[in-house]
C-alpha cells in the first residue's frame, strides 16, 4: 500500500522510520518531509494546506493512505476535502474531519464537548468583544493566576497565564479588542488555574475501537527548569514514571473512554489520533486540552516503543477493526532530546551546516527541521533534530541521548541539560 504523510518536522520522520520497517507499506511519500524523510522515503514539495497539490501527488502516486501529522490541515478539513471529492474519497485518511478536529482547534468547543460528557477539565467560560465586561467580571471573582486562552489554533501560543489581575485584564483586552492573536482571539476562554504534574496519553481510533499508545511527558519551556518562552517541546520521556496503574485505570475510565462514547453519542465520526494533554490534581486526571493528532516530540519517544506493525494498525482503522486489534509496546524506556536553533522560540537563524550525526551510536536520529544542499546537512527550523534513545529506565536512557547529542554540531546548537529533571 503506498502512503503520503503530510508534515515536515521530527513527528513526521518518527512516524515515516516506522512504517518504512512494515512489510505491508508499498512506496512512502513525505510532503513536504526533510532531510531526514528523504532517507526512508519520497519527498513530495508541497505545502501542508495545499489541498489541490496533494491532490494531484495522491492520484500521480497512487496513495491508498494518507497519514496527516500536524493540526492546522486537519482543521483546515483536508479530511473532509478527501470525503468530497470523487476521486479521492476511497482513500484512507488518518487524521479527523474539520468538526471533530474542533477538539483542539476551538477551546470552546472542547469545552462544550467535556462538559456534555462529564470529562473532567477546569471550570471556564467564554468571552467575546460583546461581553468584555463580563470577562472583567469574572477575572475578578477568580483567585490568581489567571488562565487566558485563545479559542483558536494559535500555533502554540494561544495560552497565556498571568498572576496579576490587572494583567490579566489587558491582556484579555489585547486578544479580544485588538485580535492579539487573529481570528483565533476573538473568542477567549478563561478557566480556573489547575495546579498539578502533566503528562500526555494518545490513542488511535476508528470512532468506534481505539488502542492505547505509549503515554509521554514533554517538556515544553526553552529554559532549564520549565523557565522561559514556550517552545513546540525540547524533549520528551516515554512512559511516564509516575503514572501508576491506578492512575492510568483513572484516564482510562474517566477521560479516555468517555471520550470515545462521548464522540460516538454526539455522533461525530474520528478517525486517527487523540492527544489527551492532562494535569493530576488530588491524584485526579483533568483535561487541559484535547490535540487531533500527535504530539511532537511526544511521537519520537512514543513511536519507538510500539513493536506493532504501524501499518496494521493504520488498516484496523481504515477498516473499522481497531476494536480487534492489538498493540504490543516495549517495556523499555525512550527519552528524547531536542536540538534547537540558536534564538528559538523568537528569531532564529537557518542553513547552517549540521556535522557529527555519523558518529551517533546506540540512539536515533529524528529531523525535525532540517535540508540538504548539494553535499550538505543545514538547519531549516527553529526545533533541528530530535535524538532518541532506549534505556532501562528513563535515566539510562538520558545518559544515551546526551552522549549523542555532544556530537551533533551547528552554529547556535541549543538544548536543555535537564530533561526529567521534575520526575
Ligand atoms: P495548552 O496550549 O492548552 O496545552 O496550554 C499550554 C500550557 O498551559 C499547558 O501545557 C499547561 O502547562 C498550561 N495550562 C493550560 N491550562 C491550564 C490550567 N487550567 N491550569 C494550569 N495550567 C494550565
Ligand atoms: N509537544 C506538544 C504538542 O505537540 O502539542
Amino acid at each position: 500500500m503506498n502512503v503520503l504523510i503530510i508534515g515536515s518536522g521530527g513527528r513526521e520522520h518518527a512516524i515515516a522510520w516506522k512504517l518504512a520497517q512494515s512489510e505491508k507499506l508499498g512506496a512512502l511519500f513525505i510532503a513536504p518531509g526533510n532531510a531526514g524523510t528523504s532517507e526512508v522515503g519520497s519527498n513530495l514539495n508541497i505545502g501542508v494546506s495545499d489541498f489541490l497539490g496533494i491532490k494531484k501527488a495522491v492520484l500521480d502516486h497512487e496513495i491508498e493512505l494518507v497519514l496527516v501529522g500536524p493540526e492546522v490541515p486537519l482543521v483546515e478539513g483536508i479530511h473532509d476535502f478527501f470525503l468530497a471529492d470523487e476521486l479521492l474519497k476511497d482513500v484512507t485518511v488518518i487524521g479527523p474531519e474539520k468538526l471533530a478536529a474542533q477538539l483542539e482547534g476551538s477551546k470552546e468547543f472542547a469545552k462544550e464537548f467535556m462538559m456534555r460528557h462529564q470529562i473532567p477539565t477546569a471550570a471556564y467560560r467564554s468571552f467575546t468583544k460583546q461581553n468584555v465586561d463580563a470577562g472583567f467580571a469574572f477575572l475578578e471573582k477568580l483567585t490568581p493566576p489567571y488562565v487566558l486562552k485563545a479559542d483558536g489554533l494559535a500555533a502554540g501560543k494561544g495560552v497565556v497565564i498571568l498572576n496579576d489581575l490587572q494583567e490579566a485584564k489587558d491582556e484579555l483586552t489585547a486578544m479580544l479588542t485588538n485580535e492579539k492573536f487573529g481570528k483565533a482571539s476573538r473568542k477567549v476562554v478563561i478557566e480556573e488555574f489547575l495546579d498539578g504534574i502533566e503528562m500526555s496519553c494518545f490513542i488511535l481510533t476508528d470512532g468506534k475501537g481505539y488502542v492505547n499508545l505509549p503515554n509521554a511527558k514533554d517538556y515544553k519551556r526553552i529554559g532549564e527548569g520549565d523557565k522561559g518562552l514556550n517552545t513546540g517541546g525540547m524533549g520528551a520521556i516515554s512512559p511516564v514514571p509516575f503514572a501508576d496503574e491506578i492512575y492510568l485505570k483513572k484516564i482510562e475510565d474517566r477521560v479516555i473512554r468517555p471520550t470515545v462514547e462521548g464522540l460516538k453519542k454526539d455522533g461525530i465520526p474520528y478517525k486517527g489520533f487523540i492527544f489527551f494533554g492532562l494535569i493530576r490534581v488530588n491524584n485526579e486526571p483533568m483535561v487541559i486540552e484535547y490535540n487531533c493528532r500527535m504530539g511532537d516530540p511526544e511521537t519520537e519517544v512514543v513511536i519507538p516503543r510500539i513493536k506493532s506493525d504501524l501499518m496494521d494498525l493504520f488498516i484496523a482503522t481504515a477498516k473499522n477493526d481497531l476494536e480487534n486489534a492489538t498493540i504490543e509496546i516495549d517495556d523499555r524506556s525512550a527519552t528524547t532530546v531536542m536540538l534547537v536553533s540558536g534564538g528559538y522560540p523568537e528569531a532564529y537563524e537557518k542553513n547552517k551546516e549540521i556535522t557529527g550525526i555519523e558518529k551517533v551510536n546506540n540512539s536515533l536520529v529524528f529531523h525535525a527541521g532540517t535540508t540538504m544542499n548539494e553535499q550538505n546537512l543545514l538547519t531549516n527550523g527553529g526545533r533541528v533534530i530530535a535524538v532518541t534513545s532506549y534505556g532501562r529506565d528513563f535515566k539510562e536512557a538520558l545518559e544515551a541521548s546526551y552522549k549523542n547529542v555532544a556530537k551533533i554540531q551547528f552554529e547556535g546548537k541549543n538544548f536543555r541539560t535537564d530533561i526529567g529533571f521534575d520526575l
